[in-house]
């Protein structure tokens, strides 16, 4: 076996690759969880939250809406998780005449998603 030409280099680019994925499942799930979230959050296709919301907590959410009230405390104001991911499911149940989508019942996100994203506000 020879190395000598410039396309064997490097030789087994495969398994360079393969060892980055490998060390993925060292990170916390909760963790993976929290960042798909953000993601989810963040997406204009998505939750495109940060077209209404700012998150102070998080230095990546770069937003100067004030649609909504600013995403903080999360667990101070809504103790009850459940009352924070109904508020994401169906915002109207709330306040008929809100703008925030109801992103549950129409389908604009899935059960997963939205749970997803509550994990990741509710760290904030
Ligand atoms: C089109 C604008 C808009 C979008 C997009 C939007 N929201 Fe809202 N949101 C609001 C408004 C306005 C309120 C204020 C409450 C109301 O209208 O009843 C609110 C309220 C909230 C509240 C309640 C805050 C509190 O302390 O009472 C939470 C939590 C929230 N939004 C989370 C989200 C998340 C998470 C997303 C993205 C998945 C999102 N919102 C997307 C407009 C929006």
């Amino acid at each position: 076996m020879t190395f000598g030409t410039s396309s064997s280099w490097p030789p087994f680019p495969t398994l360079v690759v393969g060892l980055a994925f490998g060390l993925q499942p060292l990170a916390h799930s909760a963790d993976v969880g929290k960042a798909k979230g953000q993601q989810l959050a963040h997406d204009v296709y998505k939750g495109n939250c940060l077209a209404c919301h700012r998150i102070p907590g998080d230095p990546s959410a770069v937003s100067l809406a004030d649609i909504g009230p600013p995403l903080l405390q999360m667990r101070e104001r809504f103790p009850d998780r459940a009352a924070l991911r109904s508020q994401l499911w169906d915002p109207t149940a709330r306040n008929p005449q809100t703008v925030m989508p109801p992103f549950g019942k129409h389908k604009v996100l899935s059960e997963d998603e939205i749970d997803l994203i509550v994990d990741y506000i509710y760290q904030y």
